[in-house]
């Protein structure tokens, strides 16, 4: 059986680490290079920019940061690549552009690889749906204290679940300080909480009068969000150009 060949944006980094590490062991796919803006060596070719590739690939999983977006799209274009945004932290111009050129590549995108956070999302919304107005909706997300964007991806998109039950009208407050008033029942507060090594926890909080419904999802390790990378990667390359989630992949792989 032909394998998935792999280009993987960010190899040098941690989730690059854990990528590499499972692609060893998988009979089905294998990185056939990376790029990283900090090449070092790590058993497979690794390049500073996209340019210098020379590799024959199917897709690209990027592991990296929102920072030269446009060069990894286009390159994905050019070679007619899927590609596996796990990125976090994208700008509004950023999320646009990626909508731009999912007219013409295959791209899954998802703020969270791992299949408990997929099923959060699920009872999040149902969650939302059957309580409405009557309990606010607040989150908090806990990760390790090198991460560099907040809130995490996770909980904005977590947010995005909720409030697609309310049709988009509930506002996100990051945090409260101050004399900040009464709660208004047209928010969603987010918090971020940073510090030692702490790889990602989300809960979020329905509190209603007199009773409280917590639904909470801990990753313990970062290996679950590069199992889903590569589950992502191998299901791409048979896709036509289009936006794709994790969702599509569960249902295709459980019809
Ligand atoms: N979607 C998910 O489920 C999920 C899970 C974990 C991490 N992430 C995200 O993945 C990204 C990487 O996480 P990490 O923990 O491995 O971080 P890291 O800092 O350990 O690694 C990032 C690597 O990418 C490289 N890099 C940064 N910008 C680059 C660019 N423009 N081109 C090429 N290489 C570049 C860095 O040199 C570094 O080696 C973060 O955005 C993180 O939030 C997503």
């Amino acid at each position: 059986m032909k394998k998935t060949r792999i280009i993987l944006c960010g190899a040098c980094g941690k989730m690059g680490g854990n990528v590499l590490s499972l692609l060893a062991s998988d009979d089905e796919a294998t990185a056939v290079c990376g790029v990283d803006l900090y090449p070092r060596e790590i058993g497979i070719p690794v390049y500073p920019s996209f340019a210098d590739v020379t590799e024959e690939a199917d897709v690209i999983i990027d592991f990296s940061s929102p920072v030269e977006l446009k060069e990894r799209l286009e390159y994905a274009k050019a070679h007619k690549l899927g590609i596996v945004l796990a990125s976090t932290g994208f700008t509004q111009e950023d999320l646009a552009l990626i909508q731009e050129y999912s007219k013409s590549i295959a791209i899954f995108k998802t703020a969270n690889l791992s299949l408990g956070v997929n099923l959060m999302q699920a009872l999040c919304k149902a969650a939302a749906e059957v309580l409405g107005d009557s309990f606010d909706v607040e989150i908090v997300e806990k990760h390790h204290n090198l991460k560099k964007d907040a809130p995490s991806g996770t909980a904005l998109m977590l947010a995005d679940t909720v409030n697609e039950a309310f049709a988009g009208q509930k506002r996100y407050v990051n945090g409260r300080d101050g004399i900040v008033g009464a709660r208004e029942k047209s928010e969603i507060g987010i918090h971020a909480v940073r510090g030692g090594t702490i790889v990602g926890e989300h809960e979020v909080i329905f509190a209603g009068e007199d009773e409280i419904i917590t639904i909470s999802h801990s990753a313990r390790s970062k290996r679950v969000f590069a199992v889903g990378a590569i589950r992502a990667a191998k299901y791409l390359p048979k896709k036509g150009a289009g936006m794709y989630e994790m969702k599509d992949l569960l249902a295709e792989e459980n019809s």
